[in-house]
């Protein structure tokens, strides 16, 4: 049995001072909350302040993004042993917005995760289709590419370790949602993917999370999917009585 796993990616949103506000509500209302994963994903100024609030509770603590080498000359990037050293345990890898503002590739992807597993940090590896790969028919084929290209030289045991995020990139931050078949259908293509890669058991072991406009309304739909393990959540993760409606939404679920 999969555990569901919630993590709020809050972008490029809150200081250090409104970050801390939010965590501090959410430890209050989640702090002990053991049923569902909860993860927060506040943007790199943030971190070391929620994590002196996360102390001594249940919810972990992500990054959004890093780079690959240790330390090196590489101005304004952010390490996993710098994440780490804060008290990181998840980084967000190739989410959409990086792949199309950032030049993110499936190349520049394996190389994080392989650096993140390298530092025990948990990847959450974003994957998804634009809008006209949609409407053309091509998602299944854009899919099977970038998790061939991201997850390309991972062992079994490496695999295991990471979190799939699958974000139709037409359902972000747009309020249109992907119908709970329309996801499945895609997890359970993934999960597919996983077994003719590795084996069953991986493939049953690996969390998929949906992404894209979840909201307290349609949590339990998706969630209740039975290739759907948890949601990454952009926008209602920035206030804490709808991220926290999210996750009470899921305890029934698994
Ligand atoms: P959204 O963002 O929930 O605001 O659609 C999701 C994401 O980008 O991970």
């Amino acid at each position: 049995m999969r555990k569901i796993i919630i993590a709020g990616n809050w972008k490029m949103y809150k200081t250090s001072v409104e970050a801390v506000e939010l965590v501090t509500e959410l430890k209050r209302t989640l702090g002990d909350m053991n049923d569902v994963d909860v993860v927060v994903c506040p943007p790199a100024t943030a971190l070391a302040e929620v994590k002196d609030v996360l102390n001594e509770c249940s919810i972990g603590l992500g990054a959004q993004n890093m780079y690959w080498d240790d330390f090196g000359a590489f101005t304004g990037e952010v390490s996993a042993p710098m994440i780490k050293a804060i008290g990181v345990e998840y980084i967000i890898i190739g989410h959409s917005e990086r792949r199309q503002f950032f030049g993110e590739t499936d190349a520049t992807v394996n190389k994080k995760i392989k650096a993140a597993l390298k530092h025990q940090l948990i990847p959450i590896v974003c994957i998804g289709e634009v809008l006209a790969e949609r409407e053309s028919g091509k998602t299944f084929d854009v899919i099977k590419t970038q998790l061939e290209g991201s997850l390309v030289n991972l062992t079994a045991a490496e695999t295991e370790n990471l979190i799939l995020a699958y974000e139709p990139v037409w359902a972000i931050g747009t309020g249109k949602t992907a119908t709970p078949d329309q996801a499945q259908e895609v997890h359970k293509f993934i999960r597919e993917w996983l077994t003719k890669k590795f084996d069953a058991a991986v493939a049953n072991k690996v969390r998929i999370q949906y992404g894209g406009s979840v909201k307290p309304e349609n949590t339990a739909e998706l969630m209740g999917q039975p290739d759907i393990d948890g949601a990454l959540v952009g926008g209602a993760s920035l206030k804490s009585d709808s991220f926290a409606a999210i996750v009470k939404n899921c305890l029934a679920l698994k």
